[in-house]
């Protein structure tokens, strides 16, 4: 494996590593992804298999045109309403699968639907266009663990089994992609992200959201562990007590602050490495969280903080 600073040279080989079949970590504006050429049925096995993930939990298929998902999905008005507004950006969109669909059913774990986005970030759509193939990406961390926003935070157990990482820097949003289902009418939002509801709300009307207890689990994003470190964590706190890290927001100081001046976008930028770096069993035994407010991305903030604050499964 190696690691290659994003550059044209960097991007033509991971295109030609990922066109026989490897797998290629590379940046986009949300977190990284761990891609594979998604109409490879052997390469997609294989991001299941280097990330330990559920076979029953589908893939994002990345698009470098929107012109793409024709030959995947059956779009809707609601769907070219969306992408003309939001794409290339942090919004995927769950579409009716096409029935000559080349993605392997992998991808979408034997479903009748598939997940597509075209990512806003200038190495991931270069690489898409060297390809010439929808890229499936899942974020690329080990399954069940914090999503990496740099390169040197994907996991060397994970990295080993990737042919190359394309390091291009910090990624700008810091949070997974919203997902909006438009296979239901109203659509359903299954997992809040920087696009927000009220922006989509404004393009195509009413959107179903709450679909969070997991009796209507519909995509294992809204399992209720997720998105964990090691340490437990304690949220909304104001203080820290003993045997804490705090992880602060505005006026809230800690070991470290999302952000001192309290801006939503910044902490969402800085969520993910601050809790890597604070995920210290040797020196803390939790993480305390300052209270984040509910609005714009701080929604999308505190739906990931309640994943990882939930009860953790027992997987050995
Ligand atoms: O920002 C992102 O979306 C990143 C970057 C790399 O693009 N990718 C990402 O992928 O977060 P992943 O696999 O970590 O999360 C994809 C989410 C999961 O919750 C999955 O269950 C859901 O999308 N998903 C994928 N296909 C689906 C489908 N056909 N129906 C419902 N949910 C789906
Ligand atoms: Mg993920």
């Amino acid at each position: 494996m190696t690691v290659a600073p994003a550059s044209p040279e960097a991007i033509a080989r991971a295109a030609e590593i990922l066109r026989r079949g490897g797998l290629v970590a590379f940046p986009t504006e949300t977190v990284y992804g761990l891609g594979a050429d998604a109409t490879l049925g052997d390469s997609v096995a294989k991001i299941y298999a280097a990330k330990g993930r559920p076979s029953r939990n589908p893939l994002i298929v990345h698009v470098g045109e929107r012109e793409w998902v024709a030959g995947l999905a059956i779009p809707d008005g609601r769907f070219d309403k969306l992408a003309r507004t939001f794409w290339p950006g942090p919004l995927t969109l769950v579409l009716n699968r096409r029935p000559d669909c080349p993605v392997s059913p992998l991808v979408t774990a034997g479903g009748a639907t598939i997940a597509v986005r075209m990512p806003d970030h200038p190495v991931a759509r270069d690489l898409l266009k060297a390809v010439r193939r929808p890229l499936a990406a899942p974020s690329a961390n080990l399954s069940g663990r914090v999503s990496p926003t740099r390169a040197t935070d994907i996991d060397d157990q994970l990295a080993s089994q990737i042919g190359m990482i394309i390091d291009g820097g910090p990624c700008r949003v810091g949070l997974e992609s919203t997902v909006l289902d438009l296979t239901s009418h109203p659509p359903t939002l299954l997992r809040p992200g920087a696009i927000g509801i009220d922006a989509i709300e404004a393009a195509i009307g009413p959107v179903e959201t709450g679909h969070e207890s997991p009796d209507v689990l519909r995509s294992p994003g809204q399992l209720a562990s997720h998105y964990a470190p090691l340490l437990p964590l304690r949220l909304n706190a104001t203080d820290r007590r003993p045997g804490e890290a705090l992880l602060g927001f505005g006026p809230v100081n800690g070991e470290l602050n999302l952000s001192k001046e309290g801006e939503l976008a910044v902490a969402a930028s800085n969520l993910f490495a601050m809790l890597r770096a604070l995920d210290q069993p040797a020196v803390y035994r939790t993480i305390a969280i300052a209270p984040i407010p509910n609005r714009d991305i701080g929604i999308a903030i505190n739906d990931r903080l309640r994943r990882a604050a939930a009860p953790r499964p027992i997987t050995g």
